[in-house]
């Protein structure tokens, strides 16, 4: 069995005050919702006025991004030790900062080794575009980044990642994929790529998300697809609704 898991990518949004008020908000009822796991990924500049209002419950921190390497001369860059104070988990390749930073699968590869090696949960993200899955090339462009991202490492890092499946063209659109259509990436692309590079057994322990517009109404959808564990939400993890929200994906999960 593989343990839902929700997450809220609040992008580049909330400053500390907010940040911390926010949570206070919804501290409680996260935390009362049992049998999920449940992170929250403010911006860097949130971890560390998070850490400890979150230290006393099951609620999990992550950042949303990091480089690399471990120090140096990197201005403006953010390293696994340095965060590894901080936080539990670190979103890596999202569609955002592959489009608008130029990040490889090269680069989120090197990313999540380094996450690895110091003790971090990566989150990793892949999706195509709206012109890829027009052209029909979403099973070769998710299938190919799922290779790339994942070169190199073992079987046993393998199963214990957090994968998320972002199409791009479901971010902030409201135009989420049905869960027939996630479900079927995530199985046959993601799944299917990973038992190919490693074993079925290997595929069939790696915990993947959906990503793309889920909000409250459609959680439930998703959650109940066999191949979908949870979610990677962005607009309706800023508000209270991301309480609700978790709370219905425990509730369809649980039955
Ligand atoms: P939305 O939920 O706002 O569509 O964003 C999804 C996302 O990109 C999460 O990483």
């Amino acid at each position: 069995m593989r343990r839902p898991i929700l997450a809220g990518n609040w992008k580049m949004n909330k400053g500390v005050a907010e940040a911390v008020d926010f949570v206070r908000t919804i501290r409680r009822g996260l935390n009362d919702i049992k049998g999920v796991d449940k992170v929250l990924c403010p911006p860097y500049t949130a971890l560390a006025a998070l850490r400890d209002p979150l230290a006393a419950t099951d609620i999990g921190l992550g950042a949303q991004n990091m480089y690399w390497e471990e120090k140096g001369a990197y201005t403006g860059e953010i390293s696994a030790p340095m965060l590894k104070e901080l936080c539990q988990y670190v979103i890596l390749g999202h569609s955002e900062r592959r489009a608008h930073f130029n990040e490889t699968d090269e680069a989120v590869n090197r990313k999540i080794k380094a996450a690895l090696a110091h003790g971090l949960f990566p989150i990793v993200c892949v999706g195509e575009t709206e012109a890829e899955y027009d052209a029909g090339q979403t099973q070769a462009v998710v299938g190919g980044q799922v290779r790339g991202c994942l070169a190199g490492l073992t079987a046993e890092q393998v199963a214990g990642l957090v994968l998320a499946y972002e199409p791009v063209w479901a971010i902030g659109t409201g135009k989420a994929a049905t869960a027939s259509g996630a479900g079927a990436v995530i199985g046959l692309t993601i799944r299917g790529t990973i038992a190919g590079l490693h074993s079925e057994d290997t595929a069939q322990a790696v915990r993947v998300q959906y990503g793309g517009s889920v909000n409250p109404a459609n959680v439930a959808e998703y959650m109940t697809h066999p191949d979908i564990d949870g979610a990677l939400v962005g607009g309706a993890s800023l508000k209270g609704d991301f309480v609700e929200l978790v709370r219905i994906a425990a509730e369809v999960t649980s039955i």
